[in-house]
């Protein structure tokens, strides 16, 4: 059921239920951090393998010292400019931890969301939430509660209606292995202001580099059609003719003939409208029965670099 009741989520959640959690990134499967029930049931709903740890979501960075210890004043500098906000930090743990949310590492990832609704019912609980994204293992995100709706109908019993999310990709991961900082993910936290703010940092978001992070999967976020990420979508056109095809453009495009759906991820070409829509556009183009989605590689830059990850890790088969 989707819905704004707040106390009924509230009563699910201290009843070891699981929920649909808005957040400005994309929606959550939300359950209490300290109920090894409900945590098993966000890993069996979402098909998630057992090594890969979930985000803790907490209300405020007053709650920090309490789930980490050993944290780098970088980290501490991080949280107080993008919290709440879509950033996460990888610290070291406090025991108070339990290793179904670590998946038995000593570090634990945290963020402040910065939805209304998600920090009103992190107000309410005295419990953090541990959310991955609300979608089965390696699908694409969800950005809305009909999203979730679509994935997790049966399953949930309740769905926390925010709205559509305001970024529209996920957090980005920073940890910090001996005081160096590292990004584990691109994310809605383009890495030139992290950089700004704190120096260079050491980009490790590929799992042959990066064990610490073993969520990084080179295929992720895949929508069920066969998808091509070009540089050149004139060209790609060309080499694919006679195939039902979409095209994921970046900004607008001409009106191709051979294209069955098209969808504009910002026909202003600015890379915050981009962000916003990319997952909303890919299940779109997913459901209109296509033998092939072109999407549009962006510049690598700022959010681009984030969109294109995600494009990359979409076009793996
Ligand atoms: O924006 C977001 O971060 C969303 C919203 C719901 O907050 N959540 C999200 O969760 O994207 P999920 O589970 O889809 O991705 C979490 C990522 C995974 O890649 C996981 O491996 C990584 O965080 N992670 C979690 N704990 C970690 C840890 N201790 N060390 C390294 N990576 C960790
Ligand atoms: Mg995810």
């Amino acid at each position: 059921m989707i819905s704004k009741d707040l106390d009924k989520a509230k009563e699910i959640l201290e009843a070891d239920g699981i929920i649909g959690l808005p957040t400005e990134t994309v929606y959550g499967l939300a359950g209490n951090i300290f109920s090894e029930q409900a945590i098993k049931r966000i890993y069996e709903v979402k098909k998630r393998p057992l090594f890969n740890p979930l985000i803790v979501h907490i209300k405020g960075i007053d709650q920090l010292d309490l789930m980490a210890c050993n944290i780098p004043s970088k980290a501490y500098q991080l949280a107080e400019v993008f919290w709440p906000g879509p950033l996460t930090l990888v610290v070291q743990k406090q025991s108070q931890i339990p290793d179904w949310i670590t998946a038995g590492k000593q570090s634990v990832a945290l963020r402040v969301p910065a939805h209304p609704l998600a920090l009103a019912l992190l107000q309410k609980l005295n419990f953090p939430l541990a959310a991955p994204s609300a979608n089965p293992f390696s699908t694409i995100s969800p950005t809305s509660a009909a999203h979730v709706e679509y994935y997790f109908n049966d399953l949930l019993p309740l769905i926390l209606d925010g709205g559509e999310c305001q970024r529209g990709i996920e957090s980005t991961i920073i940890g910090f292995e001996d005081e160096v900082p590292v990004l584990y993910r691109h994310g809605s936290l383009p890495l030139e202001e992290i950089e700004r703010l704190i120096g260079p940092v050491t980009i490790k978001n590929r799992n042959n580099v990066a064990p610490e992070a073993p969520g990084m999967l080179s295929k992720h976020y895949s929508p069920k059609t066969r998808l091509v990420l070009v540089e050149d979508l004139a060209n790609a056109l060309k080499k694919f003719e006679g195939k039902k095809l979409g095209v994921l453009s970046f900004g607008s495009t001409p009106n191709y003939k051979e294209v069955t759906c098209t969808e504009y991820l910002s026909v202003q070409a600015d890379m915050e409208e981009a962000a916003n829509q990319l997952y909303a556009a890919l299940h779109r183009l997913d459901q209109a029965n296509l033998d092939l989605i072109i999407a549009e590689r962006l510049p690598d830059t700022g959010l681009g670099r984030s969109i294109n990850d995600r494009l990359e890790r979409a076009a793996q088969s």
